[in-house]
C-alpha cells in the first residue's frame, strides 16, 4: 500500500490541479492512496458542509494532507458574509496548524526579477490579526485586535529554529514592527531573542518590516529564513513569491502536531481563470515537497527537473505564464518530459 494522502479539493482552479497533479505524481511512479474530499464552496454546492467532519477525521487519521485554495460562496469579500471566517483560517484552527514554511526558490526557466534566492518563510499561523477578533464600537468607530501570546510565540520559534537546523539553514532573520507595537511585537521580538539563544549555531538578525520589504525587492538574495508573525507572513510570502517567479513557485507547508497540509495558497474561480486554463504548479509544488519529505525524494527530483524543462522550453504554458496550453496539456507535458 501507498503513502496515505487526504486530497483537499477546494473548487476552481483545484478542479483542474487536482486531475493534474495526480496524473503527474502517478506517471512519476510515486504510489500515493488519496482520501479525497471536497471543501469550502465546491462542499456546499454539492449540499455538504464546508469543512465535512469526515475530512478533518481522514487528515488527522493520516497526518498528511495536500490542498487547493478552498474557495468562498461567490460575492464581494468585504462585509457580512454567510461563513464568519474564511474556510482557509479555520481548516488551519480545526487542525491545529501553527506554522507555515514557504520556500521561495527560483525554478530554472521561470522568468523571474532576480536570480539565486533560496529562502525560507516561516510564518505563525494562530495569532496576530488573524485572531479575527473584530468589533464595531459605535458606528465609524471599529475595532481589529492584534493578539500575540508568549506560548504560542514561543512553540513557533522553536518550530523554526529545528525546522532551520533540519534544513541545515544559516541564518534566521526576524520580521517586525516592535518600534510601533511595543507591546504585541515587543513580546514576539523576545521570543524570537529567547528561543535563539538554544540554537547559537545560527546568525541571527531583526528586520522591521518595511525595512525587509524594501531588501526583498532590492537584493532578496540575502535572506535564508525569515521568521515572522502571521499578517506579515502572509504579505512577505507573496511579496517573495512574486520575486521568484509568481504562483508557479510558491508552496506552503502548514504544520500541527503530527499534521503537515501541504498547501496551494493560490487560485481562482473558474468563472475568472476558465475551464482547464489554469496553471498546475501551485499545487504540483507543494505535492512535490511532500514527496520530498515523505522518503521518495528521487521521484520529487524527477518532477521537479520535468517541470524546470517545460518552463525552459516554453511551449506548453497556461495563459498565466506566456502560453496557450489548457492544464491537461501543460501537465501531459510535464508527464512527457519526465524521462
Ligand atoms: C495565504 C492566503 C490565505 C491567508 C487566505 C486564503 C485566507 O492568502 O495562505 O497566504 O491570508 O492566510
Ligand atoms: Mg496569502
Amino acid at each position: 500500500m501507498g503513502l496515505r494522502v487526504t486530497l483537499i479539493q477546494g473548487g476552481g482552479a483545484g478542479l483542474d490541479q487536482v486531475p493534474a497533479t495526480k496524473a503527474i505524481l502517478s506517471a512519476a511512479g510515486a504510489v500515493i492512496d488519496w482520501d479525497e474530499h471536497l471543501a469550502g464552496w465546491a462542499s456546499m454546492e454539492q449540499g455538504g458542509e464546508p469543512l465535512p467532519r469526515t475530512l478533518l477525521d481522514s487528515v488527522r487519521h493520516s497526518g498528511l494532507a495536500l490542498k487547493t485554495k478552498l474557495l468562498p460562496p461567490p460575492g464581494p469579500v468585504e462585509g457580512p458574509r454567510p461563513e464568519k471566517i474564511n474556510f482557509n483560517v479555520q481548516l488551519r484552527r480545526e487542525l491545529g496548524l501553527f506554522a507555515s514554511v514557504r520556500p521561495l526558490k527560483n525554478l530554472a526557466g521561470l522568468p523571474a526579477r532576480f536570480r539565486g534566492v533560496d529562502m525560507l518563510v516561516v510564518r505563525e499561523l494562530t495569532e496576530d490579526l488573524y485572531a479575527a477578533i473584530e468589533h464595531e464600537i459605535v458606528p465609524g468607530v471599529v475595532q481589529s485586535i492584534k493578539v500575540v501570546t508568549a506560548a504560542a510565540s514561543n512553540r513557533f520559534f522553536r518550530f523554526a529554529f529545528e525546522w532551520a537546523r533540519t534544513m541545515g539553514r544559516k541564518s534566521v532573520t526576524c520580521v517586525h514592527k516592535a518600534n510601533i507595537l511595543k507591546l504585541a511585537d515587543g513580546l514576539f521580538l523576545e521570543s524570537f531573542r529567547t528561543a535563539a539563544r538554544d540554537f547559537p549555531e545560527f546568525q541571527t538578525r531583526e528586520i522591521i518590516v518595511d525595512n525587509c520589504c524594501m531588501q526583498m525587492v532590492s537584493r532578496p538574495q540575502q535572506f535564508d529564513v525569515l521568521v515572522m508573525g502571521n499578517l506579515y507572513g502572509d504579505l512577505v510570502s507573496d511579496l517573495g513569491a512574486g520575486v521568484v517567479g509568481g504562483i508557479s513557485a510558491a508552496a506552503g507547508i502548514n504544520v500541527g502536531e503530527g499534521v503537515h497540509v501541504y498547501e496551494s495558497f493560490h487560485g481562482g474561480s473558474r468563472e475568472d481563470i476558465g475551464v482547464n486554463r489554469a496553471n498546475p504548479l501551485p499545487l504540483l509544488l507543494p505535492a512535490i515537497d511532500l514527496l520530498d519529505a515523505e522518503g521518495q525524494k528521487p521521484i520529487a527530483q524527477r518532477i521537479l527537473s520535468a517541470v524546470e524543462q517545460v518552463l525552459t522550453e516554453r511551449r506548453s504554458l497556461t495563459p498565466d505564464l506566456g502560453g496557450q496550453a489548457t492544464t491537461t496539456e501543460m501537465s501531459q507535458a510535464i508527464i512527457a518530459a519526465l524521462g
